[in-house]
Parts: C-alpha cells; structure tokens; sequence
C-alpha cells in the first residue's frame, strides 16, 4: 500500500505544475488518516487468548452495559429530584431522593463488579500469554536466537505484555463503556432539548479534526519509543553480562554513553508523545468547556424566559448529559493513545508469537524401535551457518562410528570441529548430507528423543545460579541425590566441593561466578555422568585442568566413556592418543584419519602438530 501510494503521489506531483508540495502534504496526511486504524489481524490473535474466557468475558460485557445504562438514568433522576424534590412537602417528595440514591448506589456496584471482572480476565489473558511466549521462545532455534537478541525478547516478555494487560484489563471495556455513554448520553440530551443539543454540538467538529491528526502522529510515535526502549534494555543485558570485561577493558565510559544515548532517544521519542497528548487533552478539554457554557448561558436564558419550553430541572438534565458525553470524549482521547500503544506491543508479541522455528520434530518423525547403540554416521555433509549462508564451514564430511568407539576431532581453531557436533545435536540442519544413528537419519528421529540420547559436554561451559548439586542434577532432573553425588565423585566435583562450607549445597552466583573455569567444566562433565546416554559429546572438556587434575579426571572419564560412543574434541593431543579413530580437519574438510601412530607417519600437518605438543616426540 504504501508503495502504491508513493507511486500515485509521484505521478500526482508530475502531472500539477503548482501546488504539487501541497498535495504531497494532504494525500500523506491522508495516508495517515488511514493507518490509524489498529491492525485487526493482530487484534484478532490477541483476542483468541480471551476465547478460553468467553463465557466470563461475555458476562463482564453485561455488567458493563449494565452500568453505562444505569449511569444513563441517573441525570433523568436528577432532574426530578430537582423540579419536584424543593418543596416544603417533605414526605410526599421523599421517594425521589430515595430512587436516586438507590440508583446512584447500583451505579458503583456495577461499576466495581465490571472493573473486576474485566481486570480478572486481563491478568488471566496475560498470564497465559507469558507461559505460551516463553514456551514457544524455548523452542526457537539458534539461528533465531542470533537474529532475535536475547534483551529484546526479554523486553517483549515483560514490557509488551504489561501494556497489552493494561489494555486488554481497563482501556477495552472503557472503550465500550464510553462508546454505550456516547451514544445514550447523545441521544438523550436530544430527547431532552433539541435546540441546545445542536447548539453544543457545534463545537464538536471543531475538537474532532485536530484531534484526529494528534491521534495518529502519535501512535507512529509510540511504536519507534517502544522500539528504542526494547534497543536500549538490550544493550544493557548484554553489557551486564560480561561487566568483568567491560570492567577489565574499563570501557564503562563508553558503555554509559551509549547507553544515555539510546535511552535519551526513547525518552526524547516519549517526551513527543506526551506533548502530543498533553495537545490532545486541551483541544479536546477546551472545546468542550466551550460548548458547556455556550449551553449554560443560552439555557439560563430559556429558563427565565420561558420555564415551559425548559424546565430549571431539565436543564440539569441537560447538563448531566453533556458531562457524560464530555467526560466520554476526554476519556476517549486517552483510551485511543492507550490503545495505540498497546498496539505497537501486541504487534511485536504476535509476531514472535507467529514465528516458526525452522528445526522442529518431523511429521514422520519415530522413534526407534530397538534401544540406540550408538552407532553414528556423517555422510558427505555440506554446511554453511544460516547467518553466511557464502561461506561453507563444513565441505564433504563423511565420517563412521561403530557403537561404543571413540572418535577424535583434532585440527586447528576454526576448522569445523564444534560445529559437527552441533550438527549432530540438530542445532542446525545439513545443506547437503545425511547424518544419522544407528541407521535412522537424525532429522526422521523426534527432536527430543535425538537429543536424548546425547550427553554434551559443550566448549563454552554454561553454569546456572544455584547450588552445585542443582546444576549437577540439570543433567537428569529426576536423579536422586545419591545418583547426583556419584556422578560427581566421578566427575571429580567433590575435590573442590566438599572443601566447600555448604559442601554440594553450596551456592555458585549468577553464571558460576564463583566457581573457577576448571571446576565449572567439572560441574559440567558430572552432567554427563548423571544423564547416562548411549552417545557423549565432549568439546574440549578438561581444557581448563592442570595437568594433574586432567590426568586423574581423565581416568574417570575413560570409565564414563565404556560402553558409549563419544567423540572428542581436543587441542592436547595426549588426551585423545587412546582414540580408536582420530580425525584431523582443516578448514571444513577432513584432512586424514587413522591411529595416533598411523597419523604421525601418514599425515605431514598431524606430525608437525604433534612435535609441537610432544617436544620430545
Ligand atoms: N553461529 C555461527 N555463525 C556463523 N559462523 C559461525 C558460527 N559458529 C561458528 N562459526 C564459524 O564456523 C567456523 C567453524 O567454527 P567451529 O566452532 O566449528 O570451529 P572449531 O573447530 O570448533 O574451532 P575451535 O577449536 O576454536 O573451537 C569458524 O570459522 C567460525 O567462525
Ligand atoms: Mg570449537
């Protein structure tokens, strides 16, 4: 649409010789006028969250009209109150005072009873809401996440849902509630005095047009302020953690400049909008007013002249009426901004909502009948991240494991090594290739179950805060406490942890702060212990160890390793002499494999690589 629009205003613009500025103005003031309305195909998804709660929603509507209405009679009571109520007669007139009161006290009753009702729904809405996000967060994949930026999902997580719960709970039923005051209060303010009902109505157009304008200027406002803010939190979360680095490189100058930077941009965005809206609120406050005492004046005037044609009590009437509809307008206003913004935040909520992870469990996808051997299979795999797709970082690997064999990934930084492994988790699908377990192409297998029968022992060692048992047990959260000390006994955590004040118990700070490198990769490998899987994927597991402690844990490890199928990625190449099959790659390729013995002799780069490590090799 808005490329059509560009089009016919460019041909508008050629085919006037004067005024063409003008014109461009009006159509894009047009366009505007026209984006206004609120994307009703995302209104619509937001609202299928309600549909669990029809029943209750539907009875909230009631109550609401119910108290619109209520409040509509009221003016009427009034005005009886005051034509038959001031006189000396004071048991004959008492039943007026009597309904007004009763209707007055109905009127908050309702409106209580809808305000609850209607907040229960917004919270229950959101809560859902927030579950099924994270749900569907967790199952994006790692190409999404790259793209996406953890901050801004956080930001949408919280933010985006909090401005649409305040919608969904308040600026919704106001919206009816007003729309219900708008279209009684006006039709009774006619049924009460025709002429001063024209009079007061001449005033409106004049607020309507500017406000309209206001209106939409702002909400193209309030998206790029929620943008910068989603920007801005992003930038903190990342900065936050790693504040050791920013420490270290003391680049916190740089850090809070950035940072003021992008959050004095989202408040100079906000400051706008406010201003908008402040501008909004006196056009609308002040043109009202007007009319009101246009009214007031003309209708005192009535009153005197001629108390047949108006009654001193229908003139309050009137003028009740005329607060309504006023207070509905004003509300109105507000409710729009409100509205608006909320739909700059449902939009972002729908679209991550709407976003399809693109490694998911095949249709077809089954379980293997017999348990997993682990037996596994790379067969000429081409790989290129998602995010380069130009640049191939896996080129024709074919590589065979027979159940229960290790195999060594050895080579220089960069040449692929990790990246199989993520292959083989599915983290990311194979351009061309297959990959499969025990004869089963891993992407036929059920993402879960793949996954479950890997343990991983991943490069970069991620620790959760909590104690060291929990993260122990994240390996295999139905573990008993006893399996949880064994595995890490085994993975050689009690060295350090029963040293500890709080032995297992202790806790470890955000990230395993305080842990050092070493013991956070035994933490790790003790998962492994404790998930007991067919297949073990070990990147550079005990990079961090001294030489005694690698030495000692790799003895555990050749336990844990029995009876599995591992691969091994190593820079030490002592660590993976032993392997029954050591793979050398470069740059993507498999370069040679065989034996450390073969190796040394067979491949010229594995020997020069090995006199380095082995100096007396
Ligand atoms: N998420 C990613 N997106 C794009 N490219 C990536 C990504 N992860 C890794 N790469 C690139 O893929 C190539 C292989 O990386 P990989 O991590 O597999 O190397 P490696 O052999 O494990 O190296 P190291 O021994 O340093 O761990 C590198 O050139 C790297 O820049
Ligand atoms: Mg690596």
């Amino acid at each position: 649409m808005r490329s059509t629009t560009t089009e016919a205003n460019r041909k508008l613009r050629a085919s006037s010789k004067w005024g063409g500025e003008k014109l461009n103005m009006m159509i894009s003031s047009i366009r505007r006028f026209m984006l206004t309305k609120v994307n009703t195909h995302v209104l619509a998804e937001i609202l299928a969250f309600v549909k669990p709660y029809k029943k209750l929603a539907y009875f909230s509507l009631f109550v609401l009209v119910l108290s619109s209405l209520n409040l509509l009679v009221l003016p009427v009571s009034a005005r009886y109150v005051m034509d038959y109520g001031f006189v000396h007669d004071i048991k004959n007139n008492v039943h007026y005072y009597i309904v007004f009161a009763i209707l007055t006290t109905l009127s908050a009753i309702s409106t209580a009873w809808r305000s609850y009702l209607v907040s229960w729904i917004g919270e229950r809405v959101i809560a859902d809401m927030r579950s099924k996000l994270f749900s569907k967060i967790l199952s994006f994949d790692l190409n999404q996440f790259e793209t996406l930026k953890i901050g801004e999902i956080l930001s949408r997580l919280t933010t985006d849902t909090v401005v649409v719960q305040g919608t969904l709970s308040n600026s919704i039923s106001m919206l009816i509630r007003n729309i219900i005051q708008i279209i009684g209060a006006l039709s009774m303010m006619f049924l009460t005095s025709i002429y001063l009902s024209l009079v007061f109505l001449a005033s409106v157009p004049l607020i309507f047009i500017p406000a309209r304008i206001v209106v939409t200027r702002q909400r193209d406002l309030s998206k790029a302020g929620q943008d910068k803010v989603a920007l801005s939190s992003s930038y903190a979360g990342e900065t936050l953690f790693a504040i050791h680095i920013a420490q270290a490189f003391t680049h916190e100058p740089y850090d809070r400049q950035l940072f003021s930077e992008s959050v004095e941009t989202a408040f100079k965005a906000q400051l706008k909008r406010m201003r908008l809206r402040g501008i909004l609120t006196v056009i609308v406050t002040v043109g009202i007013t007007a009319g009101f005492l246009l009214v007031f004046w003309l209708g005192s005037y009535l009153v005197s002249q001629n108390p047949q044609v108006i009654t001193q009590g229908q003139l309050l009437q009137f003028i009740a009426y005329a607060i309504i509809l006023a207070s509905a307008f004003v509300g109105m206003a507000d409710i729009i901004g409100e509205v608006q913004k909320a739909s700059g935040a449902s939009e972002r909520l729908v679209e991550l909502l709407n976003l399809v992870p693109t490694i998911t469990s095949n249709k077809e996808a089954t379980k293997p009948q017999a348990p997993i051997k682990g037996a596994i299979s790379f067969k000429d795999i081409d790989f290129s991240y998602p995010n380069r797709p130009h640049r191939q970082v896996i080129s024709n690997v074919s590589i065979d494991i027979k159940p229960g064999q290790s195999v060594a990934l050895v080579g220089h930084s960069g040449a692929g090594k990790s990246t199989l492994l993520q292959l083989l988790l599915r983290f990311y699908d194979v351009d061309k290739g297959l990959i499969s377990i025990d004869g089963q192409p891993i992407n036929m297998m059920p993402l879960d179950f793949l996954r479950g029968t890997i343990s991983f022992v991943p490069q970069e060692v991620v620790i959760f805060s909590g104690s060291i048992f929990e993260n122990i047990l994240y390996g295999f959260p139905e573990a008993t406490r006893d399996q949880v000390l064994n595995a890490g006994r085994m993975a050689m955590v009690s060295e350090f942890a029963d040293d500890l004040q709080d032995g297992y118990d202790t806790l470890v700070g955000e990230r395993g702060m305080r842990l050092s490198g070493g013991q956070r990769q035994r933490i790790a490998i003790a998962r492994a212990f404790l998930r007991d899987t067919p297949i073990l994927l070990l990147d550079e597991a005990t990079s961090n160890l001294d030489a005694k402690n690698e030495r000692l844990l790799q003895t555990s490890l050749k336990e844990l390793m029995k009876g599995r199928t591992t691969i091994v990625i190593a820079h030490r190449l002592a660590t993976v002499m032993q392997a029954d099959q050591i793979i050398f790659m470069q740059h993507g390729h498999v370069l040679s494999r065989g034996k450390h013995d073969d190796l040394v002799v067979n491949c010229e780069k594995y020997k020069h690589l090995a006199s380095l490590q082995f100096i007396d090799g």
